[in-house]
């Protein structure tokens, strides 16, 4: 879907711009249950309503990974098909309520989030964990690995950037499981940013540090936020590696009927997301990247990014719907 000869009709172009009301509708869906304190509900509203938009794309889509395996969520399954099937084969990747605990306690940088990519563009996986990390644009590539000690890519970073290490600040997931690693970074003297879900919007921010503080991302989070957070960096720029944590032999039966053959392969940003990705989220809660959705009693106001990896815009639509009725 590249190029203007293998797409006369500039149908991709057309769609970078409509993906745009799939996530409008569902932040605004979760967003009318913002604060309310139950997950579950704003997860469902948020499907339905991404659901209903993107069977109304003329897409042959396939959902190739999708949220909601693991914790039992409301979702749209892994293989799911949508759209009216008059138009090209893409891959979808999504995450209608990205941050159903930060929606439901009304807490910063909850978003609706989702990725589209020519069919067979898009890593076909479970909704497993993955291990991940990234690093915004500007850096001489192959700059981090995870196969490195978080000391080593945090030191590669800072003489990169020229600064200190101590002048650095990464993002990790306030889990548990990230015990050791944040001992290992705070005794580099690097500020730890903990966030409590949503590392979408946390790698995302690693590509501009100086909004949002944020120079690299590293940790444990979901599978399919991890494609998500690769495609907005084809878009946008920056480095990203990510590997798939199969750790039952269920999870590597599984990955295998997807055709992971390796269970213990890395995964660079173009392994994620290759060839013409097309990336849109929209603010369900405020965040330092979106604004959340604004209820007023004659409109619904939005805010999206929105961005392709082909012409590498980036655009942010500020939308001001006064037909309210369309949202249900
Ligand atoms: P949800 O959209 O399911 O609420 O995911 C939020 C999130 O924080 C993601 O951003 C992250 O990748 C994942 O959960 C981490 O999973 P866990 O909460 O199990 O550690």
């Amino acid at each position: 879907m590249s190029t203007e000869a293998k797409d006369p009709t500039g149908l991709d172009r057309i769609l970078t711009l409509e993906l745009v009301r799939v996530t409008e509708s569902a932040a605004v869906a979760a967003a009318r249950l913002r604060g309310q304190g139950d997950e579950k509900a704003a997860d469902q509203v948020a499907v339905d309503a991404m659901r209903a938009e993107l069977n109304r794309l003329p897409i042959d889509g396939r959902v190739v990974i999708g949220e909601g395996e693991r914790d039992e969520a409301p979702m749209l399954f892994i293989g799911e098909e949508v759209g009216t099937k008059q138009g090209p084969k893409v891959d979808i990747a999504l995450d209608p309520l990205e941050g159903t605990t930060i929606c439901a306690k009304n807490e910063p940088n909850s978003l609706a989030v989702i990725a589209i990519a020519e069919g067979g563009s898009l890593l076909y996986a479970p909704d497993v964990y993955m291990d991940k990390i990234a690093i915004g644009p500007g850096y001489p590539d192959g700059l981090i690995d995870l196969d490195k000690s978080a000391t080593e890519n945090l030191e590669a970073l800072a003489k990169a950037k020229g600064c200190k290490v101590n002048e650095l600040t990464a993002c990790i997931m306030d889990r548990p499981r990230h015990a050791k690693l944040i001992e290992e970074v705070r005794g580099t003297g690097v500020a730890i940013r903990l966030i409590g879900d949503g590392d979408v919007a946390g790698i995302i921010h690693t590509t501009n540090p100086i909004d949002t503080g944020i120079d690299i991302y590293i940790g444990i989070g979901g599978a399919p936020e991890g494609v998500l957070a690769a495609a907005a960096l084809r878009c946008i720029g920056g480095q990203m590696q990510g590997r798939l944590i199969l750790d039952t032999p269920e999870k590597v039966a599984r990955a295998k009927k997807m055709g992971i053959d390796d269970p213990n392969r890395k995964y660079d940003m173009t392994d994620m997301a290759s060839g013409d990705v097309m990336f849109a989220a929209t603010g369900v809660t405020d965040g330092n990247m979106l604004q959340g959705v604004r209820f007023t009693p004659k409109e619904i106001q939005t805010h999206t990014i929105v961005m392709r990896s082909s012409s590498k815009t980036v655009r942010e639509i500020k939308a001001r719907h006064q037909d309210i009725d369309k949202f249900g």
